[in-house]
């Protein structure tokens, strides 16, 4: 660990119904009790608030903060970690890919949320501020490959046996 002043962010992806928030914000809670003095937040990419900005803006107030730490609270990698979120945190991408020179995609998210809520995610890269933050902002790995995962699904699929 370093000795710099640091914040977390706990990224979500956003969606209209709650589930979502619940979860973030329980871990949001679990964090700051294991480690009460490290300020956390949580926060979402796209559709929800409080967005990137807000978050970041937040923690920057009530914090005297010198580097952040982002965890997108994702299974895997895609274009939202890869692309959406760092051009969102204004932090270097290293991603690749032909999206023609602008950062708009058109999934729908009416397959993983079954009520639609029309929006094809255009509205992150211009109603939101820009990140307003001098210090480091590093942005971690999703969750990935993991034992610990895979005794949830494992769980998951023992209920209904
Ligand atoms: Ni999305």
């Amino acid at each position: 660990m370093s000795d710099k002043k640091t914040g977390i962010l706990l990224l979500s992806h956003g969606s209209r119904l709650d589930d979502g928030e619940e979860v973030i914000k329980a871990y949001k809670e679990m964090y700051a009790e294991e480690f009460p003095d490290i300020p956390v937040e949580y926060g979402f990419m796209e559709i929800r608030k409080p967005g990137i900005p807000e978050t970041i803006k937040k923690l920057t107030e009530e914090n005297d903060l010198e580097k952040i730490i982002v965890v997108p609270v994702f299974v895997a990698h895609g274009l939202h970690t890869k692309r959406d979120i760092p051009g969102l945190l204004g932090i270097e991408s290293d991603y690749e890919g032909d999206d023609h020179g602008h950062h708009h995609h058109h999934h729908d998210h009416d397959d993983h949320d079954d009520h639609h809520h029309g929006h094809h995610h255009h509205h992150h890269d211009h109603d939101d501020e820009p990140v307003e933050f001098d210090g480091e902002i590093v942005l971690t790995d999703p969750l990935g490959i993991d034992r610990r995962m895979y005794e949830i699904i494992k769980d998951r699929v023992s209920e209904h046996l």
